[in-house]
């Protein structure tokens, strides 16, 4: 593990200050929770196969125009990436219900949605990321017009062009949740927007498409086991890995 210094330390991975100015190093760990937290446990190698599945991802994402904080993978769970100011939201994208959605209103899971769907949450810990509209990010300050609009249409572009990756290595792009962050380019005031933190099955739900298998965090957040053979699964689907396991 880096012996440098900690910048941020969350549930799954932890933020070391960088080699340069602007960088940061996103150190993936094997911590798993869910239910804000109330649901612990170490999963060996997950934080291994995260980091394999964020960079595939965020590189995928970059050479089709949608900038990321990723720079490169250093090593097994660490990768170097830019330092950008969280937009304190998270960015849901749905295909098909499942999870809160079903949940808070009562529809079933697996009904495909008529048209992808975009949420956003507050990230804060300690209300359990609430679902808030449009007016409270304005009134609030959490994100200006524009930035909201390109939340939107950034959000949509990463579901068209991820639901596709998915569907091609016979995989069921459910629902993801991505956050942005604000990039202070050289003495630049404008900031640029960047896709941040991961991108994994941690952060998305995914489903086999013949058998409906879960391939996601949610093995683990209803016990149904092999949860890193799961995220090994997409790993080895996406031609990131040779071999399950
Ligand atoms: O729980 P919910 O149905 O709202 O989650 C929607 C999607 O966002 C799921 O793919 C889930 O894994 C992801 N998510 C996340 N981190 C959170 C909340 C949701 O990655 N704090």
């Amino acid at each position: 593990m880096s012996k440098k210094r900690v910048v941020y330390e969350g549930k799954a991975k932890i933020l070391y200050e960088g080699p340069e100015p602007g960088t940061l190093i996103q150190y993936f760990k094997d911590d798993a929770t869910a239910f804000n937290a109330q649901k612990k446990a170490v999963l060996d190698g997950k934080g291994v196969l995260n980091n394999r599945i964020s960079e595939f991802m965020m590189t995928r994402l970059g050479a089709v125009g949608i900038p990321t904080h990723f720079i490169r993978r250093l090593n097994m769970r660490e990768q170097l990436i830019k330092k950008v100011e969280i937009i304190p939201l998270e960015v849901v994208v749905r295909n098909i219900a499942a999870g809160t959605l079903s949940k808070r209103l009562g529809i079933e899971e697996g009904q495909v949605l008529p048209r992808p769907m975009v949420e956003f949450y507050f990230k804060d810990d300690a209300l359990g990321d609430p679902l808030v509209t449009e007016e409270h990010i304005a009134a609030f300050g959490w994100a200006g017009p524009q930035e909201y609009d390109d939340l939107i249409s950034l959000a949509l572009r990463v579901n068209d062009f991820m639901s596709g990756l998915f569907a091609a290595v016979g995989i069921r792009l459910v629902d993801f949740k991505l956050e942005f962050g604000r990039y202070f380019e050289g003495d630049s005031e404008m900031p640029r927007i960047l896709l941040a933190d991961e991108i994994s099955p941690d952060s998305c739900r995914l489903w086999d498409f013949d058998t409906g298998e879960k391939l996601d965090k949610d093995r683990f957040r209803r016990d149904l086991g092999g949860v890193t053979e799961a995220y090994a699964e997409v790993a080895r689907r996406l031609g990131i890995i040779k071999e399950s396991g």
